[in-house]
This record gives structure tokens, C-alpha cells and sequence, in this order.
């Protein structure tokens, strides 16, 4: 039996696939390569590039390999800022290209689906630490367009039996601690990296996106999760569905949260750098906590997050920037 993963070498993705076959497990991994890095794919992999909207090339890749039982789904776009300025762009590849992988799976009758959900469905979360029940109203066609295609997964379920779990995660950081793979974006918006980018002198100073929310610093608080404590809980909810259980989604977060002046600090003791920093103004469409109940993950799944200390989850971070301060260089 075997795993397709899609979007397998992205940043979530490659660490999953790493995992995957850690575990002995047949992995093929189709990626577009438009934001991901063909370096970043475990050579152990079978590598295919073609854009999962293309149902006559996923037929072949389903075609060539008649022991695919499940599939996890990374391939998406998920810039928060880029969404309110093509909102349409989101749409198409996230939510359509959802619908058509889903008529080429029916036709091949694969009837298991992980896959990469966000926090940002819940917008302004109506309660903190968000449950998997706490009402989903996106502020950003990002988690709009996510939203949807948990929808759309609600109804392929109901006619055409497809199983399916959507993960929703938090905000991600942290690399393999060999440093061998992990986050390169272009461009970067995130924060620990950019954070870790001016600790390396790659840019002249972080920019704090407000410091008059309603938190005790002033800055927005976030929940870490370590991308390999991803790829474990994707893992996990292949198995569940494997298992014969019920499609449901889940919660993927540390359950702590940390303040962007938190997260400076942490990365300054971790580097040992100044990491010149100035208040900015607020960056629009950041609601003040995002902080995941993930009682859920771990009860259902038996999910344990290894990486449980944020000054651990940076160490990892600036391991990877420091072997490879260009990133991937495959672009
Ligand atoms: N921030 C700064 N300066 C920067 C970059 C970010 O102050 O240069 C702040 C942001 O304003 C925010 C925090 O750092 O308060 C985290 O911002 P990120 O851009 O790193 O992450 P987001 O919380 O905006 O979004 C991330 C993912 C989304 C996901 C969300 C869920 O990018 O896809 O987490 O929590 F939906």
C-alpha cells in the first residue's frame, strides 16, 4: 500500500514525507514546484511534478500506481495578505483544485483524505482556546477558500463515501533538527523567520506589527507547532480513517501561546544575537490570541507533541538557516 502526498515538497509537506518513509512507508509525492522545493523530497520518495487540477495527469499518477490507499493533501496557497488581494487566485487552486481531485479519486474509488486545514478558519475566534466546535467565520479568502473545501469534503462523504480529516493548524515553526529540510518561502512573511533572518543579518530589524492589542504585551499571541509534530498527527489520521472511524476534523496547536515580544526574546537567548526590533503599525486582519485547544488530537489520535518548548522549536529554526542561509538555492 502507499501514501500520495500532494504538495509533498512544501514545508509541512517534505517533513511529512521525510516521516513517511522513516516509517518504511511507500510515499509518491506529486508537487507543482511552484512554491515548493524538489531538494526538500526524501530521494527515497517517487517524485511526480504536475498541478493536482490537471485530472488527466492525476489519472496517470493514480493509473501508475494501483496501490495508492490514501491520500494527504498540503497543495495549496496560504498567504494571508496575498488572499484579500486575489481572493479569485485562492479559490481556483485551493477550492476548485479540491473539487477536482476529489472527481479523480471517486473515479479511482481512494476513499481516505488528510489534509492541511487552518486556525484561520475560526477569524476572530469566538472563544480561546479554540475548539474544533468553535464557530468557523474566516476573515480572508485564505480561510475562506479552506473552509470550503472542508464543505465540499462534508458532501463527497455523503455521496461517494470519501472519509476525510482536516487538520487545522496553527501558526508552524521549526526545521528537522539535522537542519537537512525546511521553511524556505519567497517571499517571507512569517515571523520566525524573519525574526531569524535579522539575527543572521539578512535584514536590518524585525518590524512588531502593533503592540496595542488586547494581550498583556500589547503583541498578538500565537501557538507553535513543529512541523514534524505535523507530519505524526497526519499520520495518525491516516490510520484513524484506515481504522474504519467517522471524518472528523482536529485541532493542531502546542495549546500554548507565545507574544511576538515572547517569541524576539526566545530567538535572542537561542541565538545569542541583538535582533534589532521597532514597533510597527498593525498589519491588518490579525486577530489578538490564536491559541488551540488540541485535547481533541491528543484523546482521538493520541497525538504527542515532541517539540512541547518553543526555545527548542527555534533551535531547530536557526540550525536550518544557519547551514542553509539561501535557502534550498533551487530557484
Ligand atoms: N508579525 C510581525 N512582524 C513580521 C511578521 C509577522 O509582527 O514581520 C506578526 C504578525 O502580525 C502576527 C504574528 O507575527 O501577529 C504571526 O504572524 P505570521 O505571519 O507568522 O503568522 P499568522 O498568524 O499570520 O498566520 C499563520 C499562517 C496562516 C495560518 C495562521 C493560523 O501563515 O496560514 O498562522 O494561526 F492560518
Amino acid at each position: 500500500m502507499a501514501t500520495l502526498v500532494l504538495g509533498g515538497a512544501g514545508y509541512i509537506g517534505s517533513h511529512t514525507v521525510d516521516r513517511l518513509i522513516e516509517k518504511g512507508e511507500k510515499t509518491i509525492v506529486v508537487d507543482s514546484l511552484v512554491t515548493g522545493h524538489r531538494q526538500a523530497v526524501n530521494k527515497d520518495a517517487k517524485f511526480y511534478q504536475g498541478d493536482i487540477a490537471d485530472k488527466d495527469f492525476m489519472r496517470q499518477v493514480f493509473k501508475e500506481n494501483s496501490d495508492i490507499d490514501a491520500v494527504i493533501h498540503f497543495a495549496a496557497y496560504s498567504l494571508v495578505a496575498e488572499s484579500m488581494k486575489k481572493p479569485l487566485k485562492y479559490f481556483d487552486n485551493n477550492t476548485a483544485g479540491m473539487v477536482k481531485l476529489l472527481e479523480v479519486m471517486n473515479e479511482f474509488s481512494i476513499d481516505k483524505i488528510v489534509f492541511s486545514s487552518t486556525a484561520a478558519t475560526y477569524g476572530i475566534p469566538e472563544e480561546v482556546p479554540i475548539k474544533e466546535t468553535t464557530p468557523q467565520n474566516p476573515i480572508n479568502p485564505y480561510g475562506e477558500s479552506k473552509l470550503m473545501m472542508e464543505k465540499i469534503m462534508r458532501w463527497a462523504d455523503e455521496a461517494y463515501g470519501i472519509k476525510f480529516v482536516p487538520l487545522r493548524y496553527f501558526n508552524v515553526a521549526g526545521a528537522k533538527p539535522d537542519g537537512s529540510i525546511g521553511e524556505d518561502h519567497m517571499p517571507e512573511t512569517h515571523l520566525l523567520p524573519i525574526v531569524l533572518q535579522v539575527a543572521m543579518g539578512k535584514r536590518d530589524k524585525l518590524q512588531i506589527f502593533g503592540d496595542d492589542y488586547n494581550t498583556p504585551d500589547g503583541t498578538n499571541i500565537r501557538d507553535y507547532v513543529h512541523p514534524l509534530d505535523l507530519a505524526d498527527a497526519h499520520i495518525l489520521a491516516v490510520d484513524y480513517l484506515k481504522a474504519g472511524n467517522p471524518s472528523t476534523a482536529f485541532n493542531l496547536g502546542s495549546s500554548t501561546g507565545f507574544s511576538n515580544r515572547e517569541i524576539l526574546e526566545a530567538a535572542r537567548k537561542v541565538t545569542n544575537k541583538e535582533i534589532p526590533a521597532e514597533i510597527a503599525p498593525r498589519r491588518g486582519g490579525d486577530p489578538d490570541v490564536l491559541v488551540a485547544s488540541s485535547t481533541k488530537a491528543r484523546e482521538v489520535l493520541g497525538w504527542k507533541p515532541q517539540f512541547d518548548d518553543i526555545s527548542k522549536i527555534i533551535e531547530t529554526a536557526w540550525k536550518w538557516h544557519t547551514l542553509h542561509p539561501e535557502g534550498y538555492q533551487d530557484k
